[in-house]
């Protein structure tokens, strides 16, 4: 029989991406999400791609009432892969407590949940935040929290201790927390992709709306870091490479294949690449230019990180297949079909 895998945040930019490679491997998925940062055409797009359209609720995961519901009606959820939060760092510094309730409040409504109606696994989108900057590089799972530089941060860490407490006490509940580096590109079909709201706050989608004219100029945040070419370094990984890892995870739940009721990975590339060499990369494989210019640093940015895969690599058997170049070429392809 197929397995019910409920995705919150599934019309997201990591979430439609996932919802993807979910139904290509044959699981049944149902999508909760608020549309808060997406839009509901998202699931036509997955139905072009996949012959399927997952079922869809649009309530926002902190009315609990409406959440209960959900799982009622839809009985047997075999697992849960959770995007559902809000992911401004900038903006989660002005309204922090917007970010705790919307990050937080789900996650412990979900959880409950899943206790009542007997669903055992839960995959969580952490992130490489929870590093901070890091004393040494490339970071593994076992290198130290730092204490976080925002809320959002805070909401991840906070997020895996919740998670970690819950599988101690619960022995029923098994879940897997996914230490994202930086998510970027698009599915190859140009049908799925990132779509901030407004300005951008991240890299990539800013360089993709400057090389396409709606955006004047990048500014690329501090040339004076302690790096090769003096901006700042992150792992960028391709969102299908990162969507896998979520398919792979659900499966280990399921299959019981997990070490140990709360599990930990880190999910990036491995390799550091500074701010100038993601755009010539970029202007280099899309035959286009981007006009930026070097300003002063971003308050809150790291200067370098980057993280160590081996573990994910064995444990799950999971690695990164695509480079820096498909990265921006697909994010280019996909900047192209945006209205
Ligand atoms: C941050 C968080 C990450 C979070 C993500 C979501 C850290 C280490 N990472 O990623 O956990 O999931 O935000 O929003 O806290 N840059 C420019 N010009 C721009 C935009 C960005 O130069 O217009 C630079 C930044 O200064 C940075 C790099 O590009 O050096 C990447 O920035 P961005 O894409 O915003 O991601 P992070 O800040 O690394």
């Amino acid at each position: 029989m197929q397995k019910k895998i409920l995705v919150t945040g599934g019309t997201g930019y990591i979430g439609s991406h996932t919802v993807v490679e979910l139904i290509k491997e044959g699981f049944e998925v149902v999508v909760i999400d608020n549309l808060s940062n997406s839009k509901v055409e998202v699931l036509d797009k997955i139905e072009k791609i996949t012959g399927t359209k997952p079922v869809f609720y649009q309530f926002d995961l902190c009315d609990f009432e409406r959440l209960e519901a959900c799982f009622k009606k839809e009985g047997n959820i075999s697992s849960i892969i959770h995007f559902a939060a809000s992911k401004a760092v900038g903006e989660s510094v002005e309204k922090p407590l917007l970010y705790y309730r919307n990050n937080l409040q789900s996650l412990v409504n979900l959880l409950e949940l899943m206790r009542k109606y007997h669903v055992p696994d839960i995959v969580f989108s952490s992130s490489c935040t929870v590093y901070g900057q890091p004393d040494k590089l490339p970071v593994t799972e076992s290198t130290p929290y730092q204490i976080a530089e925002s809320p959002y941060g805070n909401t991840k860490q906070i997020g895996e201790e919740i998670l970690k407490d819950t599988c101690k006490a619960h022995s029923e509940i098994k879940s897997i927390a996914l230490r994202y580096f930086n998510p970027v590109g698009a599915h190859e079909s140009a049908l799925i992709g990132e779509l901030p709201l407004g300005t951008p706050n991240n890299l990539v989608p800013f360089i993709t709306q400057t090389a396409a004219g709606i955006r004047e100029q990048l500014s690329v945040f501090g040339s004076d870091y302690n790096t090769p070419d003096g901006t700042a370094v992150r792992d960028y990984i391709h969102v299908v490479d990162l969507a896998k890892a979520h398919v792979i995870s659900v499966k280990r739940l399921l299959e019981n294949l997990n070490k140990s009721n709360f599990e930990f990975f880190n999910i990036g590339t491995g390799n550091g690449y500074s701010v100038l060499q993601t755009i010539q990369t970029f202007e280099r494989v899309n035959g286009v230019k981007v006009n930026y210019k070097l300003v002063d640093r971003r308050p809150g940015d790291i200067e370098q990180i980057f993280a160590d895969t081996s573990f994910a690599n064995k444990e799950l058997g999971w690695k990164a297949e695509k480079g820096l170049e498909e990265m921006m070429s697909s994010a280019w392809k996909w900047q192209q079909t945006v209205k």
